[in-house]
């Protein structure tokens, strides 16, 4: 449609006719067919809202699709087709490893691909719009949710967030087998106090600048179609009703113009935050911030009619929201074909298909972090020894979901298990198998749920005493371990942040028959690993890796691939660290490196420092890097340095090395960060191989949000490291020089 014609669309629309179009309803209320062929009232939904609501969330399939969009636009007065929006957050029916997994693997070219794939499976679904990337940062592991972000550095998420919204889109909607892309929860839901979720936020305006909106605005400046809003207060405002969040920054300043939606009820959840008196006020708020869909809480469908009546809001508002819609809809080509790239006998080939698996398999190969590889007397336990006889213990070898909470589509059954890819690399005669226990100790709550078994201790018995005779056969003992994949994930924040009991007890009763432990965990976040450390030779970080996660899995146990993932959040000792991030500032007293550190920044009973800190990760073959060579120390605004290294593969094998940039702007205006990654690179080199790497400093990367308002850099001593993780590299200063700043 010709803007023109859009406009000719809107005028003839009622007011009734617009405000339905920003309204979202849940899919189950399409999905049932009594539903679709009229009988609607026992969904507590009546005819003109059905057949009027601009768009629906959570179902899937083309001929349930196309069926629902048939009967819709038969019955929408002008004949708008109905959008069809879905959580496609890592992959469609293949599921690629969770987002936490994705950002571990340094590769935005290849994050990329993966929401390529989601995006032609979702898209011959029949659905038209993701609500992914999640660009929240995160630094506080017991909140669920860090399982959907790329992580805890700023850089690093916005790099993969662009990455997200260009794979899921295209380059215009018009191609086939694309989705618009939605960048949510703006803004600055990752640091929910004290990782609980859905609570406030407490932020200064200067942090949420400096950490928490770039990746979002990198998103956007990708093009992403949507916006939604988060469900946390931020300065005592929640989101939803926060027009400071939501026009001036997000409209004005990121220069956002598409589609904002409400995340699930949130606006009418601004009457339990105790900013709005009622639903009524919730709308106008929330109408007032600038969302235009209001994301199943009913209350614009109940009340934007009567605040435009009553003179409370201009029409004129409604109308620029819907225009944004109809847009929307016009560039996803809905009016020409409402059912878009739904169809049924593509999904027979597309989903699913050995290419997508293939890739799958690959980012499996690219996300596992291999956390601890200890020099046995008879070399390390990884990879694994081809000679020898291995037992495959734990809940994790077959059976458990190990694609996270928010696979909506799809099903675990289509999921490589531990089990059946060991089977397909080793002789039945050197493999045994074992469950060992059960995935979580009786009566776990988890969210919606709670797990019981009312012969869990007998089960868990027998389990043990089979695993134990397994491992007692075998020379090493392969421990699958990990959290239940609802324990990460929406609502699903944890005090503790431990595999639970039964499996830390496994672990100990193993080690009394056989000492070679590799563990692998499959987890959405950063665990405390004191007893897997305690227990394990090796330690591979598999994360929720996905439909092909036993292939992927197994290759990087046994050596066809060497691991070359790093950590995207710290690993803490304890709970009681969190939150944590490596780019944290130091105080006026850092704890001293020698000597007493009485009266320094430190804890009395732990470490300052992480388990495994932000940036880390090992590898089967060994990288030497070069001090970093700079071509000048001095630089002015407009000019750059260039930062090298060699970089030479040293061990005897094929690898790949993550080399990343680190700057730390050491005197300030205000304080800076002790190190901040400003660049990073893949590297891969065969044996005895090697390489230089470089690094281009130019002014813009040293800019940030003084205290008067601005964001600019400041003239002064800079330092930096190139090396392989956030505590590595040889440091080396350079100056940037008072003079002319460059014109943007
Ligand atoms: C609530 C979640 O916070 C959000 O991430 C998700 O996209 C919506 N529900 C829709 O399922």
């Amino acid at each position: 449609m010709t803007e023109k014609e859009l406009n000719a669309l809107l005028n003839d629309m009622s007011l009734e006719e617009k405000i339905n179009q920003m309204v979202q309803l849940p899919g189950q209320i399409y999905a049932s067919s009594a539903a679709v062929t009229g009988n609607i009232e026992n969904n507590d939904v009546n005819h003109t809202i059905f057949y009027q609501a601009g768009s629906t969330l959570g179902i899937y399939g083309a001929e349930q699709l196309k069926k629902i969009q048939k009967e819709y636009m038969a019955k929408q007065p002008h004949h708008i087709p109905l959008l069809f929006m879905l959580d496609v957050i890592h992959g469609y029916e293949t599921a690629f490893p969770c987002p936490l997994g994705l950002g571990a693997s340094f590769d935005p070219e290849s994050v990329k691909m993966c929401a390529e794939i989601a995006a032609k499976e979702a898209a011959v679904g029949g659905v038209h719009v993701t609500f992914s990337p999640m660009a929240d940062l995160v630094r506080d592991a017991r909140w669920g949710r860090v399982m959907e972000s790329t992580g805890e550095d700023p850089y690093l998420n916005g790099k993969m967030a662009a990455a997200m919204v260009e794979g899921f889109q295209g380059n215009t909607r018009a191609e086939k087998g694309t989705v618009s892309s939605c960048i949510k929860h703006f803004a600055a839901y990752g640091a929910a106090t004290a990782g609980l979720d859905y609570t406030n936020v407490e932020l200064s305006e200067h942090t949420l600048r400096e950490y928490y909106l770039g990746a979002y605005e990198k998103g956007i400046h990708a093009g992403c179609d949507m916006v939604m809003t988060s469900f946390n207060t931020w300065n005592g405002i929640p989101s939803t009703g926060n027009p400071w969040l939501m026009k001036q920054i997000l409209r004005n300043e990121m220069g956002f113009d598409g589609v904002l939606i409400s995340d699930w009820g949130a606006v009418g959840e601004m009457v339990n935050h105790g900013f709005c008196e009622d639903r009524k006020e919730a709308a106008e708020k929330a109408l007032r911030a600038g969302v235009d869909i209001d994301m199943c809480s009913d209350c614009y469908a109940d009340y934007l009619a009567d605040l435009v009546r009553e003179g409370v809001v201009e029409e004129k508002v409604i109308d620029e929201a819907v225009m944004r819609i109809l847009k929307l809809k016009n560039k996803l080509g809905l009016f020409e074909n409402p059912y878009r790239d739904a169809d049924e006998e593509k999904e027979k080939t597309v989903l699913l298909c050995e290419e997508h698996r293939q890739f799958a398999r690959k980012m499996v190969q690219k996300s596992v972090v291999l956390l601890k590889n200890e020099r046995m007397e008879e070399g390390c336990l990884l990879p694994l020894d081809p000679t020898k006889k291995i037992a495959f213990i734990g809940p994790y070898i077959e059976g458990e979901d190990m694609r996270s909470s928010w696979v909506v589509t799809g099903s675990a059954s289509n999921t490589i298990s531990i089990r059946q890819a060991a089977k397909e690399v080793f002789f039945e005669n050197q493999i045994r198998f074992a469950k060992g226990c059960t995935l979580l100790n009786n009566d776990t709550v988890l969210n919606g749920a709670q797990y019981h078994s009312d012969s869990w201790m007998e089960d868990n018995m027998r389990l043990e005493k089979e695993a134990r005779q397994a491992a007692a056969w075998a020379d090493i003992v392969v421990l699958c371990l990990g959290e239940h994949n609802h324990q990460s994930g929406e609502a699903s924040s944890r005090t503790s942040i431990t595999i639970p009991d039964i499996q830390q007890k496994l672990i100990a009763s193993i080690y009394e028959v056989n000492q070679k432990i590799v563990t692998v965990l499959f987890n959405g976040r950063p665990l405390e690993l004191d007893t897997v450390e305690a227990y394990s030779g090796a330690i591979v970080e598999a994360w929720m890796p996905g439909t092909e996660g036993g292939h992927g899995i197994l290759d990087i146990l046994t050596g066809a691939c060497t691991p070359s993932a790093k950590l995207t959040m710290s690993f803490p000792y304890t709970v009681g660290q969190e939150p944590m991030s490596y780019n944290s500032y130091s105080s006026g007293r850092p704890k001293q490196t020698e000597g007493r550190a009485d009266f320094t920044t430190r804890y009395l009973d732990c470490s300052n420092d992480p388990r495994y800190p932000f940036g880390y990760g090992l590898s089967y073959t060994r990288f030497s890097i070069t001090e970093p060579e700079l071509n000048q120390t001095r630089m002015g605004f407009n000019d750059q340095i260039i930062a090298q290294v060699r970089v030479k593969n040293v061990g005897e094998r094929k690898g790949t090395e993550v080399i990343q940039l680190y700057i730390q702007d050491i005197a300030a205006s205000c304080v800076r960060p002790v190190r901040e990654l400003k660049g990073f690179c893949r590297v891969e080199l065969e044996a005895g191989e090697e390489r230089t790497v470089t690094f281009t400093i130019t002014e813009p990367m040293l800019r940030f949000h003084c205290p008067d308002g601005s964001y600019k850099s400041e003239s002064g001593r800079f330092r930096l490291w190139i090396g392989n993780s956030s505590v590595d590299g040889n440091a080396k200063e350079f100056w940037l020089e008072k003079g002319n700043r460059m014109t943007e």
